[in-house]
């Protein structure tokens, strides 16, 4: 196991130290103790972070711990701390190789986590870290322990298999990382009286757990080319810090469609689907009514959805957020596996494209990275970075342009000196560690190309340091 020892110097500050009859209180706070319920001492002279990869075997009480007192999850420490046994940290796509803990001494002070996803480009699927519950001891916070062991995760992630990563997180903190703003996301609101269906299934049956297999398997089939989506299940036991109640409907004995919706709450959240949008419509219309509201909300709904193209052709309301900071955020891994995973999807596309009889090379770089695509008649070999005609070099923006945006162009134009997110803003962690992305350009390395192509650009832009060409 690899082990990383940093130095620190000692603690600036012994305030702390006063509270540590506060340590020893077990009541539901967000101030941190030891396990064995022995105070650390923040000015400890063996100030030393030690940094591996969690144990599963003996880290694992301790880790969640920490987590239940950082975060309270929204739901208290005890509630929290049992949501993370049963399905956010263990029995999950928990990465106990890829994630990342800090320790003095013997105990856990800060942790970096790694959720293992599939998400789909087109017909491609790339791996994806899903970083979580990134934590730093109460008492030990602004030392730079974060810093480090989110610098040893990402930096042995790029020998691991993952192409890229995403995160939600706080405003302002993991730019400096290199993640980048992804996309936009989208929610669609319905009245009520506006939703007029035939369709009603003949029963709608409520089930005990929204984490079923064959729910899984009909949203894949439903999504299996939809750019942007993961490949379920996300969390194989649900997500536990999600409250949902889940209902389906069948044809012949096969589960043909379900709903999960929020348990309370105005609007109405629906926050998962699949099916015929005219049966999605009329199961959420009554249940909707049941519950005496009149409004439902589609959370994050895919641009190019079955339902969001039918809800498009009915009386809704569609609504974009963007956050330039503290929302999606994105960041390469390694640029060579993300295009290699890719390169079946954009051959395809490039086939269908007036690009077809098109050869050339494209030098592509991202962060440190570089690779040259090239392309001859609609087949792509990666080769090594050298010098080409066309290049596309933007940065760690890179990885917005062929992963998150929904529009390629505004990425290109976009300034160095964009106005940063809004603050105040914590972190909603009923969307955490990640759920969906929703409006990711399926055309944006088509476009990428096109626009090498057409502009006969030697360099599209340096976003970093704000000059770019329009
Ligand atoms: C956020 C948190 C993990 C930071 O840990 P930390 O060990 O104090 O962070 P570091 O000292 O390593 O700081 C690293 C950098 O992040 C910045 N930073 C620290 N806390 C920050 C915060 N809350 N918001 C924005 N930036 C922050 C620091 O200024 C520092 O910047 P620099 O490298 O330019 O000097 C810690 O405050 C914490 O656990 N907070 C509660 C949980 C949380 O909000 N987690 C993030 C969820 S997305």
């Amino acid at each position: 196991m690899e082990i990383v020892t940093c130095k620190f110097p000692a603690r600036a500050s012994g305030g702390k130290l006063g509270c540590t009859a506060k340590i020893c209180d077990r009541s539901e706070t967000s101030l941190a103790f030891d396990r064995t319920m022995c105070p650390i001492d923040p000015s400890s002279a063996a100030d030393e972070l030690k940094v591996s990869a969690p144990d599963c075997q003996t880290d694992t009480s301790e880790l969640i711990d920490l987590l239940s007192k950082t975060y309270l999850f929204g739901i208290g420490y005890w509630n929290g701390e049992r949501a993370s046994r049963n399905g956010y940290l263990l029995k999950s796509n928990y990465d106990w190789k890829a994630s990342r803990i800090g320790k003095l001494g013997n105990e856990i002070v800060t942790h970096f986590g790694i959720w293992r996803l599939q998400v789909r480009v087109g017909r491609a699927r790339v791996w994806v870290a899903g970083i979580g519950a990134v934590a730093a001891h109460d008492y030990y916070r602004k030392r730079g322990f974060l810093r480090t062991i989110a610098n040893v995760a990402l930096e042995s992630l790029r020998s691991s298999d993952y192409d890229i990563s995403l995160l939600f997180g706080i405003p302002n903190l993991y730019e400096k990382y290199g993640y980048r703003r992804a996309w936009t996301w989208l929610n669609a609101t319905i009245e009520t009286t506006q939703i007029s269906t035939k369709a009603v299934p003949v029963r709608v049956e409520r089930c005990r757990s929204a984490a079923r297999a064959d729910l899984a398997a009909l949203y894949n089939r439903e999504n299996a080319n939809l750019t942007g989506t993961a490949v379920r299940p996300t969390f194989p036991l649900g997500n536990p810090f999600i409250e949902t109640d889940a209902y389906l409907w069948k044809q012949n004995g096969e589960v043909t469609g379900f709903v999960f919706v929020g348990r309370t709450g105005t609007p109405f959240d629906v926050r998962s689907w699949a099916g015929d949008p005219e049966a999605i419509l009329a199961v959420i219309k009554r249940l909707a009514m049941a519950r005496g509201v009149s409004t439902v909300r589609f959370q994050w709904i895919h641009y190019l959805s079955k339902l969001s193209r039918f809800l498009r052709r009915q009386n809704c309301e569609l609504k974009s957020e963007y956050r330039s900071s503290g929302g999606p955020l994105v960041r390469m891994i390694s640029l060579e596996r993300f295009v290699t995973r890719l390169r079946p999807e954009l051959e395809d596309r490039l086939k269908k494209s007036y690009l077809s009889a098109w050869r050339g090379d494209v030098l592509l770089e991202s962060g440190d990275e570089a690779v040259t695509l090239r392309i001859d008649h609609g087949k792509i070999e990666i080769a090594a970075a050298g010098s080409a005609p066309n290049s596309i070099s933007g940065g760690e923006a890179v990885a917005q342009l062929l992963f998150g945006t929904d529009n390629p162009y505004e990425i290109v134009d976009e300034d160095e000196n964009e106005a940063p997110g809004e603050d105040g803003h914590g972190l909603h962690f009923t969307d955490y560690p990640l759920r969906l992305p929703v409006e990711p350009g399926s055309d944006v390395l088509h476009d990428l190309l096109k626009r090498a192509r057409i502009r006969g650009l030697g360099n599209i832009s340096n976003m970093r340091s704000g000059q770019h060409i329009r």
